[in-house]
């Protein structure tokens, strides 16, 4: 009987953290393109998603919202929320490649 119990907290845990990260895709490329190519294009977002982990992402994206105001709290958890679930080559930033 405990085994049970420990058996359905973590599965709800599993689940709870599989839908905190579930983010949507169409919002992560409007969010992007809004936000995030004002300055750069997103090749350099593209060659980002090969050397940054969730760490990396949040520093990256809170020096960027600190020469942009518009970049605001909720653009940037949910940029760091759609960028740390990407894979390397998502076409949502790596589609162009230039620089
Ligand atoms: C106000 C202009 C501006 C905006 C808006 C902006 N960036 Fe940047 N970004 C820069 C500049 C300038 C650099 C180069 C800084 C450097 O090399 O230290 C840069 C560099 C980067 C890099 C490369 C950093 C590295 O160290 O490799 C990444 C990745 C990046 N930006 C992602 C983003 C994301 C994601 C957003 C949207 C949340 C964003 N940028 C919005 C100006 C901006």
């Amino acid at each position: 009987m405990k085994d049970f119990f420990l058996l359905l907290v973590i599965l709800f845990f599993l689940c709870g953290t599989a839908s905190a990260k579930e983010v949507n895709r169409e919002k992560c490329a409007s969010y992007i393109n809004m936000y995030c190519t004002r300055c750069h294009t997103s090749g350099r977002i593209c060659d980002g998603l090969k050397k940054n982990d969730e760490d990396g992402w949040r520093k990256i994206i809170s020096e960027m919202a600190e020469n942009d105001s518009d970049i605001d709290q909720d653009v940037q958890v949910t940029v760091h929320a759609c960028l740390t679930s990407m894979p390397a080559d998502d076409p949502v930033v790596c589609a162009k490649k230039s620089d």
